[in-house]
């Protein structure tokens, strides 16, 4: 035993260790349960008697130095670390790790860049907002069925204090404050009571256009939006614009763009069609316009409506809307060099 423990002693004074692993690796060869100086204790039970005092000082005396030994060699790790951050000057600042775009933002500076370039600038409105502005001005009667098109989040059961439910509302605020000419694009996160799936989500963003000046006409409409859908998805697409139905525009349409996957020539994507819709939009009806005190004997105005989320996925073949608010990197990275 008492070779044992000299040997151990001559072994410990010579342990070097070139890196916090090699250190914790020789913790463990001699201090854990299983470590050799461990092993000895448990072979003490079976010394003499006589020799019981003697050998229990030597082994405590072992496992102290042991101890010692590897905190000396730890301690000299952290002093060297340290020593080499105070002195070593050519070092790099510590990389920034840097975050990324979000896809949303990127896709609407996008469409504010595409619409800046013919005159819009951007207006902002209010997420929590009045029925009026939200409904009432842009030709939603109270108790019309239209406004369960959209299922609307109240404010403490105020009903008349909502979550907006799209950024038509700003549309209502600009031309209640604004004289014509009028070219806005209102970009913004809108709210409704859907329940979350790929398809739907209680909130999304959606820009929202609006001209209003003498002589706008719908072929005025059809030029923008020709412009917007080529510089979005390229100078081959096509659109086409089918009849619809908004309280707030008359006439009202929505628009397709040619497949931007299979170029219209129909794939599982666009339901084998070779069209997919992007954006609601009409002449602004007269009734929004008396409402907010413009003239609409002399004016006559365009406006549509788009989901940012819907143009992001189309662009970059996203398929389930819940990515969006996940937060998930490995997603956000890839955006990386959008
Ligand atoms: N506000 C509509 C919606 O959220 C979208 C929309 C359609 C806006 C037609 C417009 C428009 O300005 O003209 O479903």
């Amino acid at each position: 035993m008492k070779e044992k423990i000299q040997a151990l002693r001559t072994q410990i004074e010579q342990l070097k260790a070139a890196n916090q692993e090699e250190l914790e690796s020789l913790r463990i060869k001699y201090l854990s349960k299983k470590g050799e100086i461990t092993e000895l204790f448990s072979e003490f039970r079976n010394v003499p008697n006589e020799q019981k005092r003697e050998i229990g000082q030597l082994l405590n005396e072992l496992k102290t130095m042991a101890q010692e030994k590897i905190n000396a060699l730890r301690d000299s790790f952290v002093q060297s670390n340290a020593a080499k951050e105070e002195t070593d000057l050519s070092r790099t600042a510590d990389p920034v790790a840097l975050g990324t775009r979000h896809p949303l933002s990127l896709v609407r500076e996008e469409i504010i860049d595409i619409f800046s370039r013919i005159g819009f600038t951007v207006a902002e409105g209010p997420e929590v907002d009045d029925d009026w502005h939200v409904f009432g001005a842009l030709n939603f009667p109270p108790e019309h069925p239209a406004r369960d098109m959209q299922d609307t989040f109240f404010v403490e059961k105020n009903p008349d204090v909502m979550l907006r439910t799209h950024t038509s509302s700003v549309q209502s605020r600009v031309m209640t404050t604004q004289k014509p000419p009028i070219r806005v694009l209102c970009p913004g996160r809108v709210y409704r009571n859907e329940a979350i799936s790929a398809r739907a989500h209680c909130f999304f963003h959606q820009v929202e256009g609006l001209y209003v000046d003498k002589n706008v006409s719908f072929a005025d409409l059809k030029q923008a939006l020709l412009y917007f859908a080529r510089e979005m998805f390229g100078t081959e697409t096509q659109i086409r614009l089918r009849p619809s139905y908004f309280p707030f525009t008359e006439p009202s349409a929505e628009m397709d763009i040619s497949c931007n996957l299979c170029g219209g020539k129909g794939c599982s994507f666009c339901k084998h069609t070779g069209w997919v819709e992007i954006l609601g939009c009409g002449m602004v009806d007269p009734n929004v316009l008396e409402a907010c005190g413009i003239d609409s004997h002399v004016y006559t105005g365009y406006a549509f409506g788009m989901g940012i989320e819907r143009i992001t996925n189309l662009k970059y073949q996203i398929n389930d809307l819940r990515l969006f608010s996940e937060n998930d990197v490995r997603f956000l990275r890839e955006f990386e060099h959008a």
